[in-house]
């Protein structure tokens, strides 16, 4: 099988990964509950994890990154524990539904939202950003890069926009953390949202958010934090203000060893095979020979112009869906055909109605399996 969906979950997963989940259940308790070994032990493995984030990401104080499910429920947490009624947030339409439905929801509660149309490839201007902001925007939010198109925002930039007028800034780092360096001191990013199952290498059911200490954010639920039991409320106390409840100890367990496998090879390293792969594939797609006309067409950023590993395509004639299936049943090779949970990004680029197949590549990639890829759309378009 060749496996390019690593957007939607990266695969396989390191073998460090599954060792350490194995460990963990079965030497770990449930962490921050009791002083017995176990606890302990437990205790230690989330520590460790999240000691590591904060290595990644640059975070001054461990504690200032919470564990959450996924991305989807960081960026609940950050926008709702953030945003009032009568707030302004700016967003960008290429944002995949983990920021537009909370939004939506947030919106019907009396916050303004201005969603700032992208170019077809997915590029945000700086001056429509500049334009939109007025007094009462509290948050800028966006994606680091396009689940659809690849494109990546500039988030350097936008991060010194919203320095200079005092206004928040939260970056959705699904498809970036673990392949784009990120430094959320550097990149003045307030709220950081993340998961461990993409790029990460970690395993589902993990994910996170750094959260600026000078924010006193909300939490959205309450319960027991271990310790402080006899405080009637949440404690104010980060990280457990926002980790109520018994955490994903064997995941978190599996995160911390992917964050080693990663730091051990070096981030810039799968940065550079990653870029390698999809400039492959991209080549190879471009220069396949014209049939009777040309039937691919590629979505997202121009051919040399950095973007994320990810690339959306739609053979002309032919349903996406149909093209999946085609891959995956008689070629075995697995892609993403449809919205991509980002309805608005499609829009941008102009195919709502359809959705497109998109190829996303992973560490585990070889160039082989881009070389299979070409050759089998190139037969694709031949035959079908
Ligand atoms: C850009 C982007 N944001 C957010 C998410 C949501 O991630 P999760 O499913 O881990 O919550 C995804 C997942 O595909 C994504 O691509």
């Amino acid at each position: 099988m060749i496996y390019l969906d690593n957007a939607a979950t990266s695969y396989p997963k390191p073998k460090p990964v599954m060792e350490a989940i194995a460990e963990c259940f079965k030497r770990a308790g449930s962490p921050g509950r009791g002083a017995h070994k176990m606890a302990l032990a437990a205790s230690r493995v989330i520590l460790e994890t999240r000691e590591l984030l904060a290595e990644l990401f640059n975070v001054k104080d461990p504690a200032n990154i919470v564990f959450t499910l996924n991305a989807t429920e960081a960026i609940n947490l950050g926008l709702k524990g953030l945003l009032k009624p009568g707030d302004h947030v700016i967003t960008t339409s290429m944002e995949h539904n983990a920021v537009t439905r909370p939004l939506k929801d947030l919106e019907a509660q009396g916050i303004r939202v201005t969603k700032i149309k992208c170019s077809q490839k997915g590029h945000l201007d700086l001056d429509d950003l500049r334009d939109s902001i007025s007094h009462d925007t509290k948050l800028i939010v966006m994606t680091h890069a396009s689940n659809v198109t690849g494109t990546l925002m500039p988030i350097e930039d936008v991060g010194e926009i919203a320095r200079g007028k005092a206004i928040f800034f939260m970056v959705d780092a699904a498809q970036t953390a673990g392949i784009f360096p990120i430094d959320v001191q550097d990149m003045n990013i307030d709220l950081l949202a993340f998961c461990g199952h993409k790029g990460l290498l970690g395993p589902q059911g993990t994910g996170g958010l750094y959260i600026n200490p000078d924010i006193d954010l909300k939490e959205l639920k309450q319960g027991g934090t271990g310790g402080y039991s006899d405080d009637p409320f949440q404690p104010r106390i980060r990280p457990e203000r926002y980790e109520a409840g018994t955490p994903n100890t064997p995941g978190i367990a599996g995160l911390g060893a992917s964050l080693k496998f990663i730091r051990d090879i070096g981030l810039q390293s799968i940065h550079d095979l990653e870029r390698d792969l999809t400039l492959h594939l991209l080549e190879g797609l471009r220069k396949m020979p014209r049939i009777k006309m040309p039937r691919i067409k590629l979505y997202g950023p121009q051919a040399g112009e950095e973007r994320a590993p990810v690339v959306s395509l739609n053979v002309e004639g032919m349903n996406p869906h149909e093209v999946e299936f085609i891959l995956d049943q008689t070629f075995d090779i697995t892609v993403r055909a449809g919205l991509h949970c980002a309805p608005d990004a499609h829009r941008t680029i102009g195919t709502e109605g359809l959705g497109a197949v998109r190829f996303s590549m992973g560490y585990f990639n070889t160039m082989e399996d881009i070389d299979q890829a070409i050759e089998t759309m190139r037969y694709i378009c031949e035959k079908s």
